[in-house]
């Protein structure tokens, strides 16, 4: 009988030996290292708590996984075909267009590939929106700490860019604005909801003061790049920050795998409708539709994936994510404050940056570094995120008290 029970439980162990090998070396190497160094991952806007396990499940188990499926078209005006998830598509835009403000009948939007595919149709919007209307060519306004991929796109896309001087703490500068604009040519501004190194938002009523301080401007457009912060502040009491309607912006990009925990890159994209409609038509054919969109293949994975959170996650947990993620950031600050190692912490930001400490530690905690005088030179920023505890945040300032020593 022992005998018999060693032998069971030898071949339970080879068995879930074998689940965890996949038979291929290097990709059984590559595990190793990512489960060990994905602990300790503080410097990128990664939510490691992903709840997706449930999913991956039922999309095995019910044969999902060997279909293909494809989001080419509309979701917001199409009748969903039967090999895409439009339906579910719309309805994550649907649950999310009263948390960024805009009303049910003023929306149209995406589930993009990622913060910056929404980048990439704001700014295109913006510029066909602005030149139907006006005829002229806008020039892009975008702050010299905005996230790179602002100034690629509307390079990519042919526009004329202007950078508007940030202060300190990398929010753009009003008065910056008001000398960078050409009143001749119309206006696509990009707000930046959350810089990516210091966490900056650019403060939106003033900036949009100054544009109406200028209504010789031909036309103007606002897109806000919210790729992470546009996660949790809707579920926060700083939601007025990102409404439509309170903050008057056109478009909106937020992306999916930062706060909400999908698994691979993806993200959201709204705007109003008046700018949808202002959209150069192409009318195609085999797609029976109007593509306003920029690609065609759309990934029809994520949209569900989204639409899960939803159902299991949703306001609710997001809503206690929120809280638990900004009350570590401020733990974070305090306990740096505290060793009295320099450190900095804009409103409403998760992210904590400060002056850098040794290459070891930068390597354990992976964290991400940059540079700049007016704080001392070389620094380093912790983004807190899900995974990152207050338990965590102690083992960190340990090892900095150590390395102060
Ligand atoms: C402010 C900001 N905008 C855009 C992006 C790009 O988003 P994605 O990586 O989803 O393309 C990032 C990425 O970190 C970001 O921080």
């Amino acid at each position: 009988m022992k005998r018999t029970l060693i032998i069971a439980a030898l071949f339970i162990a080879a068995q879930s030996m074998f689940a965890q090998s996949s038979g291929y070396q290097k990709l059984d190497e590559w595990l190793e290292i990512w489960k060990d160094s994905h602990k300790t991952l503080l410097g990128y806007p990664i939510n490691e708590q992903s709840e997706l396990h449930d999913f991956y499940k039922w999309y095995v188990e019910t044969g999902m996984d060997q279909i293909n499926l494809n989001n080419a078209g509309d979701p917001m005006t199409d009748n969903p075909w039967n090999i895409s998830t439009q339906a579910f598509e719309k309805d994550v835009i649907d649950f999310f267009t009263p948390y960024y403000g805009f009303d049910k009948d003023n929306v149209w939007g995406i589930v993009t590939h990622s913060g910056t595919d929404g980048n990439n149709h704001g700014i295109y919007f913006g510029a066909n929106y602005l030149t139907n209307k006006t005829q002229l060519e806008p020039i892009v306004y975008v702050s010299d700490e905005a996230h790179y991929s602002n100034m690629r796109l509307a390079h990519l896309q042919g526009l004329d860019v202007k950078l508007v001087k940030s202060d300190p703490m990398g929010r753009m500068i009003p008065e910056e604005l008001e000398k960078e604009l050409d009143v001749t040519r119309p206006a696509i501004i990009v707000y930046a909801m959350g810089s990516t190194f210091r966490g900056a938002v650019d403060d939106i009523p003033a900036l949009n003061a100054i544009l109406a301080k200028h209504p010789e401007i031909p036309g103007v457009y606002r897109h806000v790049d919210a790729a992470l912060f546009g996660g949790y502040l809707p579920f926060t009491e700083l939601r007025d920050m990102v409404s439509q309607k309170l903050m008057d912006y056109e478009s909106i990009a937020v992306s999916g795998h930062k706060f909400f925990g999908i698994d691979s890159p993806c993200g959201l994209f709204l705007c109003t409708r008046e700018v949808y409609d202002n959209q150069a038509d192409f009318s195609v054919t085999y797609l029976n539709g109007n593509m306003r969109m920029i690609n065609c293949s759309r990934d029809a994975v994520q949209p569900l994936k989204f639409w899960w959170l939803i159902q299991k996650v949703g306001a609710e947990g997001w809503t206690k994510q929120a809280k638990q993620l900004l009350d570590c950031t401020y733990y974070l600050k305090a306990r740096l404050d505290a060793i009295g190692w320099p450190a900095w912490l804009n409103e409403c930001s998760n992210t904590v940056f400060f002056k850098r400490p040794s290459k070891e530690i930068v390597t354990r905690y992976n964290l991400a570094q940059g540079y700049d005088d007016n704080f001392g030179g070389e620094l380093a920023h912790i983004v807190v995120m899900q995974h990152v505890t207050k338990e965590e945040i102690d083992h960190f300032i340990k090892d900095l008290e150590e390395e102060d020593d």
